[in-house]
């Protein structure tokens, strides 16, 4: 398989495959600006690297590489429902696209010495399954300087259909402690922790407990200033009007098995999401396009 990926869909300086960690199948961009690591496995984005700085995303070191399971970490794809199954509590969290096997559709060098490699998951027997409509789903990943995730949902269905969303990225962080999230101020929230009551948001968001929230009505960018590293990371949108962000803190940590005790320290979730009241309904035989930018400052 791996042979087959290369000689298809290698690209001398810019993408090789190999088997990643428990033979699992992944991507590897290399190029002037930064390096990035792609699992086939849910398409997972696990490693963003721009040249000369830290690792940019969060990947657990408990995160288990399996049929079945997603990867811990990373940019997970969340479609098409945004946590529990709005009807059918028994249908995985989040959806199934990050715990299925994509395939790559192409590879491209752009200009400037970028790199983009797309993914695509179809309908099938066990999609339809969990999910009774026809679609077609591609991630495209760009990676320059500047990491891009477009996540395009092809409704190939005659009737509209309704999905909620994300891009449910952890950002690699030195010290919770030392972190805030800006950009948010002004929004309302809904506080997961507190049962969705709805909040207003003052100024940059510490992390000094489990925070788990979904903000309405955003399209802005927000900054993750992270003292520890001394470094930004701007978290940039489309086709997006609600951003979750959260951090499980010290109880929900220890009870994810492929989460560390002290992980929640070093991490923290911005999504770029369709969710809550920004889920969105796929017009017949339309598209929708969620896409997130991630840069150093
Ligand atoms: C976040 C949700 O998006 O994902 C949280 O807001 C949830 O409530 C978290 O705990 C992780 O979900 P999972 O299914 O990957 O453990």
């Amino acid at each position: 398989m791996i042979q087959n990926l290369n000689d298809t869909f290698g690209i001398s300086q810019h993408v090789t495959f190999h088997l990643g960690h428990n033979g699992m199948p992944k991507a590897v961009i290399a190029n002037r600006h930064s390096t990035a690591e792609i699992y086939l496995h849910g398409a997972h984005v696990t490693s963003f690297q721009p040249q000369g700085a830290e690792e940019v995303l969060w990947l657990s070191e408990a995160a288990q590489f399996r049929q079945g399971k997603a990867i811990r970490g990373g940019i997970p794809i969340i479609w098409p429902w945004f946590g529990d199954h709005p009807t059918d509590t028994d249908q995985p969290a989040h959806g199934f696209a990050r715990t299925a096997e994509w395939s790559v559709s192409e590879t491209m060098a752009l200009p400037g010495q970028r790199t983009k490699i797309s993914f695509s998951l179809t309908h099938s027997a066990k999609t339809e399954s969990l999910w009774p409509h026809p679609f077609m789903l591609e991630l495209h990943v760009t990676v320059g300087r500047q990491l891009q995730v477009d996540l395009v949902t092809h409704n190939y269905h005659t009737e509209g259909v309704n999905i909620s969303q994300a891009l449910h990225t952890y950002f690699n962080v030195g010290d919770i402690a030392q972190v805030a999230v800006t950009g948010l101020s002004g929004r309302t929230y809904l506080d997961k922790v507190q049962g969705y009551k709805e909040f207003p948001q003052y100024g940059a968001i510490p992390f000094l407990e489990e925070t788990d929230r979904v903000y309405l009505d955003t399209m802005d960018e927000c900054i993750i200033d992270d003292q520890a590293l001394k470094r930004k990371i701007y978290v940039d949108k489309l086709g997006s009007k609600s951003t979750v962000v959260w951090n499980p803190w010290v109880d929900k940590a220890k009870q994810m098995g492929d989460f560390p005790d002290n992980g929640y320290e070093t991490m923290v979730c911005v999504e770029t999401t369709n969710a809550a009241n920004d889920a969105r309904r796929v017009p017949p035989r339309g598209d929708h396009v969620l896409t997130q930018l991630i840069r150093l400052g």
